[in-house]
C-alpha cells in the first residue's frame, strides 16, 4: 500500500513538472505570463475599453484600429500623454502643459494647464500639476476646480472611481470628499473600475487584490505604463524598447 501510495506521489510530481514545463503560447521577454505582443511601438498608452485604445510616441498620438494586422492609425497632433474613456471621450496634455480635448477630428484646447489627466466619462475628468489636483467643471469659461490634497499620476474610471499616487509613491483612493490611503507603493495608476485597478513601479506591474492585508499581486511581466479599460481590457507598453503588450487573462 505505502509503495503504492509513493508511486502516485512521483507520479503526480512528474505531472507537476511536466505543465509548469510546457511553455506558454504567448511569451514576453521574461517570463511566460498573459501578454500577447502587438506590433508598433509606444511609450504611453491608455485604454477606456476595447474600442477606445489611444497611445504616444515621441509627441506623436496614435489610436488602435481593433485589427491587430495594422493595429495603428496616427493622429494629427501632438502630445505627451492622452487618456480615452469608455463612452469615446478622449483628452491630451502637450510636453508644455496645455489641456486639449479630441473633437473626433482635431484637438480643442481647454484652458488651464495639468502634466497629466485622466478621462472616466465626457463628465468625469481629473488632472494633475506640480503636485495640486484638478477637476473638470464641465464650464469651459472656469473648467477646473482644485481638490485638496497632492498626486503625481491619477486616474479615473467610468464608474466614478478615482484613484492616485503621491510623488512618495503612496497610494490614494478617493471617497467623494478626501483620500483613503491604501496600502503599497506605486509610481502610475490605471483604473478600469472600482475592482479594477492596476499600477506600475520602477516597471514592475501589480493589481489590486481588494484585500486590505495583502492589496497587491505582481504580474510578472515588466512594462512602465498600463491601461485599464471599464470592460477589463489591459494594455501595457514598455518604454525601453517602446513595446506593445495586451493582457490575454480573464
Ligand atoms: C486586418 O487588416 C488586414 C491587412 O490590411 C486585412 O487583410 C484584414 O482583412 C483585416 N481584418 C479585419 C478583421 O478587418
Ligand atoms: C460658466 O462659468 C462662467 C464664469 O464663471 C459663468 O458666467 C457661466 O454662467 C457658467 N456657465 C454655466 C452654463 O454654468
Amino acid at each position: 500500500m505505502l509503495y503504492q501510495y509513493q508511486c502516485l506521489f512521483s507520479f503526480l510530481l512528474w505531472v507537476i513538472y511536466l505543465v509548469s514545463a510546457t511553455p506558454a503560447k504567448d511569451i514576453t521577454n521574461r517570463q511566460a505570463v498573459p501578454f500577447v505582443q502587438i506590433e508598433g511601438g509606444l511609450d504611453a498608452i491608455s485604454v477606456g475599453s476595447r474600442f477606445n485604445v489611444w497611445g504616444v510616441i515621441n509627441n506623436e498620438i496614435f489610436r488602435y484600429t481593433g485589427n491587430d494586422s495594422v493595429p495603428w492609425v496616427q493622429i494629427p497632433g501632438g502630445l505627451a500623454q492622452v487618456s480615452a474613456a469608455a463612452d469615446g471621450t478622449v483628452w491630451g496634455v502637450s510636453s508644455d502643459t496645455l489641456i486639449w480635448r479630441y473633437n473626433g477630428v482635431s484637438w480643442d484646447q481647454i484652458e488651464g494647464g495639468l502634466q497629466r489627466i485622466s478621462v472616466g466619462s465626457s463628465t468625469n475628468v481629473w488632472g494633475v500639476n506640480n503636485n495640486e489636483i484638478f477637476r473638470y467643471t464641465g464650464n469651459n469659461s472656469q473648467p477646473w476646480i482644485q481638490i485638496p490634497g497632492g498626486l503625481t499620476d491619477i486616474s479615473v474610471a467610468a464608474d466614478g472611481t478615482v484613484w492616485g499616487v503621491s510623488a512618495d509613491t503612496r497610494i490614494w483612493r478617493y471617497t467623494g470628499s478626501s483620500w483613503t490611503q491604501v496600502e503599497g507603493g506605486l509610481q502610475r495608476i490605471s483604473v478600469g473600475s472600482s475592482t479594477d485597478v492596476w499600477g506600475v513601479i520602477n516597471g514592475e506591474i501589480f493589481r489590486y487584490t481588494g484585500s486590505a492585508s495583502s492589496p497587491w499581486i505582481q504580474i510578472p511581466v515588466g512594462l512602465t505604463d498600463i491601461g485599464v479599460g471599464a470592460d477589463g481590457v489591459v494594455w501595457g507598453v514598455n518604454s525601453a524598447d517602446h513595446s506593445i503588450w495586451r493582457w490575454t487573462g480573464e
